[in-house]
């Protein structure tokens, strides 16, 4: 009684419109600053074994789910069993949490890339520029704005395809570039000392926060736990190859990942002797670092310019896909027209993204458990609500509806040669070691352990 959708043609079509809402900040942003914050080669190590297991597990398990119910997250669980809509609901409030401070993000792509169309990229490589920048109140929010109001756009006059199929012929370009501008970083006098710490794992970095956060970012940078998958899922013909799809998305996923974190984490050794307060900046840690390695380069301006593009583009197709989504799940809850719907959350975008925004700079005083804004937004969705997601998603599969509905599914047009795999994590690793992983980093962060 599937109901199939009309949606991708092909199987290729399908792994390049997942990977082009996959790949983003969260690849290029989030991923170096976690690594270079958790210990380098610890957190890589911790990320790596997670995807092969967790991410693997749970993306198959989101689009077998889509493709099998050919609905989108927020009534996929109700139309297995009505009783577990919730979880449906509770996946789908998490991109109302990361939308906005996404586009904060978004906006601070956007001035660098201004300033770097401009040719300005050696004042960007001062130590202030940065985070004179950010604690400014109408500049970030202008640039915000400029980032929300395109994506908005977008959205509403539905040319979603010109941009996917632009960004499209820029992600080889990107690859290019980011691999191209690591070689550069770590051949630079310095770099081996940051090469060695982004690859090697030391034991005293292997704790339950440096698990933690590598989970969430598994979750933020694939989108997993938000339900994105499982719409992507119920597009995908019933015909393709889901394992190696999924495969091909998770790889291209990491690959971004891993080289941006060549790319900016050994040049904090280069540029700032790898300095310890610098390695925990946090959120600036690519702005601020970035221009440093272009003002460095022959030609690095319109290196700089090329770079700032392809993020943009990177950046803009995940938020055009988190804003498609956030809008069908106003649509369908509450019956009123897309423009509406797209303005509203247009709205309600620029009023959450304030604080986030004001954090860095007149609110940077207010902090909530510790966090600025921005983190707390972050936190909030990536290390507490998506793995609650993400558990309640394997005990929803493997023990209300059966792992059997998605073996069947994914059989039904391939061969499922990670089966055993699937069927321990889903039943018994995962749940467990998702609650283990959140009951300890709470308790390390309310100080009750320390490791
Ligand atoms: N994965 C995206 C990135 O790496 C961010 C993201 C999280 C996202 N959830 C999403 C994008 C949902 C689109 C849809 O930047």
């Amino acid at each position: 009684m599937s109901n199939e959708r009309s949606g991708f043609s092909s199987r290729i079509g399908f792994v390049l419109a997942t990977a082009g809402s996959a790949v983003g900040l969260g690849n290029i942003w989030r991923f170096p600053y976690l690594a270079a914050k958790y210990g380098g080669g610890s957190f890589l190590l911790v990320y790596l074994i997670l995807t092969v297991t967790f991410g693997f597990t749970l993306m198959i398990t989101e689009v077998a789910l889509g493709r099998k119910s050919g609905t989108s997250a927020i009534n996929a669980f109700g139309y297995f069993n009505k009783k577990y809509s919730f979880i449906g609901y509770l996946t789908s409030f998490i991109p109302f949490i990361i939308f906005p401070y996404y586009c904060v993000i978004g906006g601070w792509v956007t001035k660098f890339l201004l300033v770097s169309i401009k040719g300005q990229t050696h004042a960007a490589a001062s130590d202030t520029f940065f985070t004179g920048f950010i604690s400014q109140l109408a500049e970030p929010m202008i640039c915000l704005l400029v980032f929300l109001a395109i994506t908005t756009a977008v959205v509403i006059l539905g040319v979603k395809g010109g941009i996917e199929r632009v960004s499209t012929f820029m992600m080889p370009i990107l690859v290019l570039l980011l691999v191209g501008i690591s070689l550069f970083c770590i051949t630079r006098p310095g770099a081996m000392e940051g090469v060695a710490y982004y690859l090697k794992p030391s034991i005293k970095h292997l704790g339950p926060t440096t698990f933690l956060a590598a989970l969430g970012q598994l979750f933020y940078s694939m989108s997993l736990a938000m339900g994105i998958m499982i719409t992507f899922g119920s597009y995908m013909p019933k015909k393709s190859d889901l394992e190696k799809s999924v495969s091909q998305v998770e790889i291209f996923d990491t690959g971004i990942a891993f080289l941006a974190g060549l790319m900016i984490v050994p040049s904090v050794f280069v540029f700032s002797n790898g300095d310890p307060s610098m390695l925990a900046k946090g959120p600036s840690l690519m702005f601020v670092m970035l221009p440093k390695v272009f003002d460095s380069m022959a030609f690095g301006n319109i290196l700089a310019a090329v770079f700032f593009i392809l993020v943009f583009f990177a950046a803009l197709t995940s938020a055009i896909s988190l804003l498609e989504t956030l809008v069908a799940v106003i649509m369908d809850k509450f019956h009123i027209k897309r423009v509406t719907a797209c303005i509203l959350m247009f709205i309600i975008a620029c009023l959450m993204a304030i604080p986030s925004s004001f954090g860095f700079g007149i609110w940077s005083h207010i902090t909530i458990m510790g966090f600025s804004f921005l983190d707390f937004f972050d936190f909030l969705s990536n290390s507490v609500l998506m793995p609650i997601a993400a558990f309640l998603t394997c005990i929803f599969v493997a023990y209300i509806i059966k792992p059997d509905v998605i073996i069947n599914e994914v059989e039904s047009s391939g061969e499922f040669k990670r089966k055993p795999l699937f069927l321990v994590m889903i039943k018994y690793l995962a749940p467990i070691c998702i609650i283990a992983i959140l009951v300890f980093s709470i308790m390390e962060g309310l100080g009750l352990i320390t490791v």
